[in-house]
């Protein structure tokens, strides 16, 4: 079975880009991660990465059609304004686990409003890079 992992706009800087809020691992060291621990499950990880919201709508549908186990999506800045990403996820039945590596929460008041929440099976914030693997293992057992 295979686990989409995808990732929105500016986390092709992760690592680089504000390392206080968002952590020093780049979205590589996370898939290295990632690879290692869906092997114990018996699982295979596609990660992509895009600063485009119709990449990830199209992949959104490409993974019911592919028949994914889930989707990780930390759809990042995209998460608070898209509803095209809400109806993406409404409109297959592949499970979608929202993640963030911050806590949007107790951020700034733009962040309390998530579309991709809305619609996800359910959501893991504020873990940093462990909110993917703690992810990965909650889609092992849907
Ligand atoms: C993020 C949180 C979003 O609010 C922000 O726009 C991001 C990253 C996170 O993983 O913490 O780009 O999704």
């Amino acid at each position: 079975d295979t686990i989409f992992v995808l990732n929105g706009p500016n986390l092709n800087l992760l690592g680089l880009r504000e390392p206080h809020i968002y952590g020093h691992d780049t979205l590589d060291d996370i898939a290295g991660r990632l690879e290692d621990r869906a092997r114990e499950l018996g699982l295979e990880i596609d990660l992509r990465q895009s600063n485009h919201e119709g990449h990830l709508v199209d992949w959104l549908h490409e993974a019911q059609a592919r028949g994914a186990k889930a989707v990780l999506l930390n759809a990042a800045a995209f998460t608070h304004t898209s509803v095209a990403l809400y109806d993406a996820i409404k409109g297959i039945t592949t499970p979608v686990i929202e993640v963030h590596l911050s806590n949007p929460h107790a951020r700034e008041e733009f962040r309390h409003l998530s579309y991709v929440g809305r619609a996800a099976r359910g959501t893991i914030a504020g873990f940093g890079a462990t909110s993917y693997l703690l992810a990965l293992e909650a889609a092992a057992r849907i």
